[in-house]
C-alpha cells in the first residue's frame, strides 16, 4: 500500500470467487479485511469502549475515523456517536471501483487535518504512514490499534500524550489463517491444533490523553459494565479459539484477549499530582 486501482481492482476478482464457495458470509471480513471488515479485529465491545470514551469528554462527541478506509468500523460507532465522521486519502477506492462514498467519510490526507475534535481514531496503519504530529494537535484523546511491531507510526507518547490504557485483540492475520485451515484446506485436525498454538493475537488497541483528561477518561473505563451483547460476526472469533477473556498459548501473549489492562504511570500521577 498505498492502493493502485489496477491493484484493487484485481484483488476484487478473488473475492467474488471466494463469495461463490464461502461457507460461512462472515469468513469475507476477515479474508479480504480492506474490503469487507477492517485490519483490527473487533467485537461490539470495542464499539462500545471507544463511544464510551468520546462520551466522556463530550456529551456530544466529535470523533474523526483517520484513514478509515470504507468505514466498516466507522459505520458501527456511528450507530452511537451519528455526528462521527471519517478521513480517507485514496479516493480511488471509491470513484475507481463505482463504489458509493458516503457523505461522513472526506478525502483528504491526514497530515492536512484543519479541525479539533474530541475524539480521533486511528485504525491500523500501513509502515511509512506518520501524521501523528496533525493528529496530536487537533485532539485531546486519540485511540489507535497497531499491528505489534509493523504500524509503529500509532505510538503518541512524544506527542504530550500519556497511555492510560489498553487491550489486546486477534490480528485478523491470526483469524485468517484458523479459517483457511479450519474450512479451505485439508489440514488434518491435530496438526491444525498444533498450528493454532502459534498465535501471538498482536493487535493492541492504545488510549491516549492529554494528562488533563486522563482522569475522566480512566474513570469512562473502569465504569464500563460490559454486556453480553455481540454482532453476528462474532461467531466466528468464539468458534475459532478467539473468546473474550480467552488466555492464549502463546508465552508472549499472556494477557487475555480484550482484558483492558490500564498504565501505572498515569496512574501514579493522577494519584499524587506530580
Ligand atoms: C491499512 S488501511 C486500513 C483501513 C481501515 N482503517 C481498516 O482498518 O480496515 C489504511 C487506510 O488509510 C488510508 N491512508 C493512508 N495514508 C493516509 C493519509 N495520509 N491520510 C488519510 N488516509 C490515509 C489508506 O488509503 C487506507 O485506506
Amino acid at each position: 500500500m498505498p492502493f493502485n486501482l489496477e491493484d484493487l481492482q484485481k484483488a476484487m476478482a478473488p473475492l467474488s470467487q471466494f463469495r461463490a464457495l464461502a461457507v460461512s458470509p462472515h469468513h469475507e471480513r476477515f479474508s479480504f479485511p480492506f474490503f469487507s471488515g477492517t485490519y483490527f479485529t473487533y467485537r461490539k465491545i470495542d464499539v462500545m469502549r471507544v463511544v464510551a470514551i468520546a462520551q466522556s469528554v463530550s456529551r456530544d462527541p466529535s470523533y474523526l475515523d483517520v484513514g478509515c478506509g470504507y468505514g466498516d468500523f466507522l459505520k458501527r460507532v456511528r450507530e452511537f456517536l451519528p455526528k462521527a465522521t471519517g478521513l480517507e486519502k485514496d479516493a480511488s477506492i471509491y470513484y475507481g471501483l463505482g463504489i458509493e462514498k458516503p457523505d461522513y467519510i472526506s478525502i483528504s490526507d491526514a497530515h492536512w487535518i484543519d479541525k479539533r475534535y474530541d475524539v480521533i481514531f486511528v485504525g491500523w496503519m500501513e509502515p511509512g504512514q506518520d501524521f501523528r504530529d496533525s493528529v496530536a494537535r487537533n485532539t485531546d484523546v486519540i485511540i489507535t490499534t497497531l499491528d505489534q511491531g509493523i504500524s509503529l507510526a500509532a505510538e503518541f507518547d512524544g506527542h504530550s500524550f500519556e497511555r492510560i490504557a489498553w487491550w489486546r485483540t486477534p490480528s485478523w492475520e491470526d483469524v485468517n489463517i484458523e479459517i483457511m485451515n479450519k474450512y479451505y484446506s485439508s489440514i488434518p485436525a491435530k496438526q491444525r491444533e498444533a498450528l493454532s498454538k502459534m498465535r501471538g493475537a498482536h493487535n493492541f488497541w492504545y488510549v491516549y490523553c492529554r494528562p488533563e483528561k486522563s482522569g475522566q477518561v480512566r474513570k469512562a473505563i473502569e465504569s464500563l459494565q460490559e454486556k453480553d451483547e455481540q454482532y453476528d460476526f462474532e461467531s466466528v472469533l468464539d468458534e475459532l479459539g478467539f473468546a473474550r477473556m480467552q488466555k492464549l498459548e502463546n508465552p508472549a501473549a499472556p494477557e487475555p484477549l480484550w482484558q483492558i489492562q490500564f498504565d501505572q504511570q498515569d496512574l501514579k500521577r493522577l494519584q499524587t499530582g506530580l
